[in-house]
């Protein structure tokens, strides 16, 4: 893919690529957001750094690739309903997205994005690992391929938000989706089943789907399938939540870590 409005530099060959020339505040042209769509699609995940976007400007930018979504676990801003803050310091007891996942996969259409925007960093620590699930689904055996074929999984928020939040009296979101997902822009297969989110494959026995899953949960955490970004003050990662997942290191307490994230609305995975 050539571009000529950015400049796209991959991390790594399978997920990851910095992103340069675009200022992220200001509203973007068409061909920037088609730019944009395009890396998304070939890179997973974008990095972009010294981007001290404000809340209007998040949003402005998020809806540049469709709604954006309400997160079903946990309240946004009281100004903006939208946003979510994303903050752990010396007084935190868990921060957000500690376990393999991807976002919000509970809801019946998950999202497509997610656009993290961190204002204030560690020194060192605090990274984000993201592991491309069509890097996944690639290197199950055929036999495996197979196998996952025509399987659908569920995927409950209780079992994420009921242990974070006790006193809460709610009933998240449950939803089934397919196992193995077919990504609605690239047409490619992928691997749509997380450790957070997603609690028994409907098709076989308890113990059966238990065994499957732990495979597959394990198999996702192959570093040959992931990419590790590093957070400087005002980077922003934006990442294609359909065909990836992610993990929030926590070795930095008790340090500061904090920002914000919006969430653009997906559809119904087939
Ligand atoms: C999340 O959206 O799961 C949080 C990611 C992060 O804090 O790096």
């Amino acid at each position: 893919m050539s571009y000529e409005a950015l400049t796209v530099r991959p991390v790594t060959p399978r997920i990851g690529a910095e992103v340069f020339g675009v200022d992220l505040t200001r509203p973007l042209s068409n061909r920037q957001t088609e730019e944009l769509k395009n890396a998304l699609a070939d890179h997973l995940v974008l990095f972009f750094r010294d981007q001290p976007i404000d809340h209007e400007s998040h949003k402005t930018l998020g809806r540049s690739f469709g709604e954006l979504a309400i997160h079903s676990g946990v309240s946004g801003l009281p100004e903006h309903p939208e946003i979510v803050a994303i903050h752990a310091d010396a007084n935190s007891k868990y921060v957000a997205g500690e376990n393999w996942h991807s976002d919000l996969t509970c809801n019946a259409e998950p999202p497509m994005g997610s656009i993290l925007y961190l204002h204030t960093a560690p020194d060192y620590g605090g990274d984000t690992l993201f592991s491309s699930m069509y890097a996944a689904y690639e290197a199950l055996s055929p036999r495996m391929k197979a196998y996952l074929e025509g399987l659908t999984a569920v995927h409950d928020g209780d079992h994420v938000y009921k242990p974070l939040f006790p006193d809460v009296d709610r009933k998240y979101p449950c939803s089934t989706h397919p196992v193995v997902r077919t990504h609605p822009v690239t047409g490619r297969k992928l691997i749509f089943v997380n450790s957070s989110y997603t609690t028994r494959i409907v098709e076989v026995p308890k113990e059966e789907s238990n065994a499957i899953l732990a495979f597959l949960y394990d198999h996702v955490k192959n570093p040959n399938f992931q990419v590790r970004f590093r957070w400087k003050p005002h980077s922003i990662a934006f990442w294609d939540n359909r065909c990836t997942q992610h993990l929030a290191t926590w070795d930095y307490f008790p340090q500061t870590r904090s920002g914000y994230r919006v969430t653009v609305a997906g559809d119904k995975p087939f």
